[in-house]
C-alpha cells in the first residue's frame, strides 16, 4: 500500500476526483464504488466539478454504494444514501434506474438484497475502483473488527464505537444494530482501492492500519495486501507515523 501525506483534506479530494476521472476517461464502463460518511464529501465536490469542467461522459459507467445502516432510506439524513444521492448522484448526469446500485436498509429479505448487489457486481465484473473512509475502530464499509474476510455482501451487526460515532450523522443514538455491507471479498477483489484518513482524530487509527500488524481485527489494515493501494492522509491523520 503507498501511503501518501498531503497538506490537507482539500488536497486529498482534488487528487482523489482527478483519478476517479482517469479512471473513467481509461475504462468508460467503469464500476465505482463511494462510501457515505464525511469523509468522501470534498471529493464528490471536485468530482462534480471536475466532470463538469471537462465535459466528462458518465453514461457507460456505473456506480454501486458501500453500505447502509439497516432499517434507514433516504427519508434519513445521515443515511449512506441520502448522502450519496444527495451529495452525488442528483449531481451529475448519470441514469439513477440504471447506472447506481445501492442497498436498500428497510429490505425485507436481506439476504435477498445482499445476493441483488452481489449480481449487479458480479454482471459488471467486480469493481474498478473503490474509494473508502476509514472508521474510528478501523472498519471500511461495515466491515468491523474480527470481520469474515470471506463474505461478499453481508449482513452485520455494528461494533459499540461504530453505534457511538453515529450519533455525528444523526444528531442523536438512533437504536442501529446491524449494517449491510460490501463484504471484505468485493473490496480485496477490486482492481484499484483508495482509503482516505483526514484530521487528528484519525491519527491513531491510521498508524495502527499503517504500523500495525496487517490483522482483520483493523479490517483497513487488510488493504495493505493489496500492493497497488493508495492511502492518503492528511499531515494530522498522518501525525502519530
Ligand atoms: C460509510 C462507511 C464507513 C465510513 C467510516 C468513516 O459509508 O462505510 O466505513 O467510511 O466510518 O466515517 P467518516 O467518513 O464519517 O469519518
Amino acid at each position: 500500500m503507498n501511503v501518501i501525506i498531503k497538506k490537507d483534506y482539500d488536497e486529498i479530494c482534488e487528487q482523489i476526483a482527478e483519478q476517479t476521472i482517469e479512471q473513467i476517461k481509461s475504462k468508460p464502463e467503469s464500476l465505482i464504488c463511494m462510501p457515505g460518511g464525511d469523509t468522501p464529501l470534498g471529493v464528490f465536490k471536485y468530482l462534480i466539478q471536475k466532470v463538469k469542467e471537462q465535459n466528462i461522459d458518465l453514461s457507460k459507467c456505473s456506480f454501486v454504494s458501500l453500505d447502509e445502516w439497516i432499517s434507514l432510506d433516504r427519508s434519513v439524513k445521515g443515511s449512506c444514501i441520502q448522502t450519496l444521492f444527495d451529495e452525488l448522484y442528483d449531481k451529475i448526469d448519470i441514469d439513477l434506474q440504471n447506472q447506481v446500485c445501492f442497498f436498500n436498509g428497510k429490505a425485507k429479505d436481506l439476504d435477498v438484497e445482499c445476493q441483488r448487489v452481489d449480481k449487479f457486481i458480479f454482471d459488471k465484473g467486480g469493481i474498478d475502483l473503490v474509494v473508502l473512509g476509514i472508521g474510528m475502530n478501523g472498519h471500511i464499509g461495515f466491515n468491523e473488527p474480527g470481520v469474515d474476510t470471506e463474505k461478499y455482501c453481508t449482513i452485520v451487526p455494528l461494533d459499540d464505537v461504530t453505534r457511538s460515532v453515529s450519533v455525528k450523522y444523526f444528531g442523536e443514538q438512533l437504536n442501529l444494530e446491524y449494517g449491510i455491507t460490501l463484504g471484505m471479498k468485493h473490496l480485496l477483489g477490486a482492481k484499484d482501492v483508495i482509503l482516505i484518513a483526514n484530521g487528528t482524530k484519525k491519527a491513531d487509527i491510521v498508524k495502527a492500519v499503517v504500523q500495525g500488524e496487517v490483522s482483520n481485527k483493523v479490517p483497513a489494515s487488510l488493504i495493505r495486501n493489496i500492493e497497488k493501494s493508495q492511502l492518503f492522509v492528511d499531515e494530522e491523520a498522518a501525525s502519530k507515523l
